[in-house]
């Protein structure tokens, strides 16, 4: 089974990444992009991607959610800015495509674990997990605490166990992916929206790495117009970021897992440029 996690998908410009590049990848329609068809001339079984930038960066928004997965992704993970949206505070409960963290108090609107079909049948468990440093989350529950029943109870129903961690400290990201080595499939990690170069099989079963980069505006600061970036740094004043379009790219990883036992059998982390029409700015 071959299974692809995206980066955060920033702005519109990560939304016209993703509209670019993931029907092709799932149908296996040449685009004439070279590194893309390479991948499509396989097929890709299964795509998750973090979403909750989608929405001009902060937050993802319903339709914005909607229109996504009907391009193609699964599964939609969220982060510390789930809530943003308001619509998605209604929406969550009533769609499975979408996960909160699962370690949200239990009351909290949505789910952060389900279960899906992949495009060949193989039943597969999605656990989405927000992280500890950095996040002003109290009431979470410690997720070091948390995960490890979570995983032992998804693999009583199947093999493929796939947990995406959205934290904010590598050495964290790092310590959730030697917690689960050799349990779940997959460990793999969002949030800092820049693509590491640790992709790697931890005891001969789970695909690993500490941040699938970004889906949108490679030459931005995570998404955002520099210029806008720099400005807040300089001046204190907390302003709103703006979206950029400059080099488009789509990043993730390219998981091929064994059909029976679920073990990740080759990692791949995919950087590739993508064309996007700007749209104006709306704001
Ligand atoms: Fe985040």
């Amino acid at each position: 089974m071959r299974v692809l996690f995206l980066g955060e998908i920033v702005g519109r410009c990560g939304i016209g990444v993703i509209k670019n590049t993931i029907k092709n990848l799932r149908t296996k329609t040449m685009s004439g992009n070279r590194e893309l068809d390479e991948i499509a001339s396989e097929g890709v079984d299964f795509v998750v991607a973090n979403a909750e930038g989608a929405t001009g960066g902060y937050g993802c928004g319903l339709n914005n959610a909607l229109s996504l997965h009907h391009m193609g992704i699964d599964v939609l993970t969220l982060g510390e800015k789930t809530y943003y949206k308001i619509d998605m505070v209604e929406g969550l409960p009533k769609h499975d495509r979408i996960l909160r963290p699962a370690n949200y108090p239990e009351d909290a609107p949505g789910r952060g674990v389900r279960h899906y079909s992949s495009e060949g049948g193989n039943r597969i468990c999605v656990i989405n997990l927000l992280g500890m440093m950095g996040f002003t989350n109290p009431h979470l529950n410690n997720p070091f605490l948390f995960v490890e029943n979570v995983v032992n109870k998804a693999l009583e129903e199947t093999p493929f166990v796939f947990v995406i961690y959205h934290a904010q400290a590598t050495a964290e990201k790092i310590a959730m992916g030697k917690l689960l080595a050799g349990k779940a499939s997959a460990v793999v990690c969002t949030h800092a929206k820049v693509l590491t170069a640790d992709a790697s099989i931890l005891e001969n079963r789970t695909a690993y790495i500490s941040d699938l980069g970004r889906c949108g505006s490679a030459m931005s600061v995570g998404g955002f117009d520099p210029q806008q970036e720099i400005a807040k740094y300089r001046t204190g004043v907390n302003g709103r970021s703006r979206e950029t379009w400059e080099n488009p790219e789509l990043q993730g990883l390219l998981c091929e897992f064994d059909n029976k036992t679920g073990n990740a059998l080759s990692v791949k982390t995919i950087r590739i440029p993508v064309g996007v029409k700007p749209l104006a700015q709306t704001y």
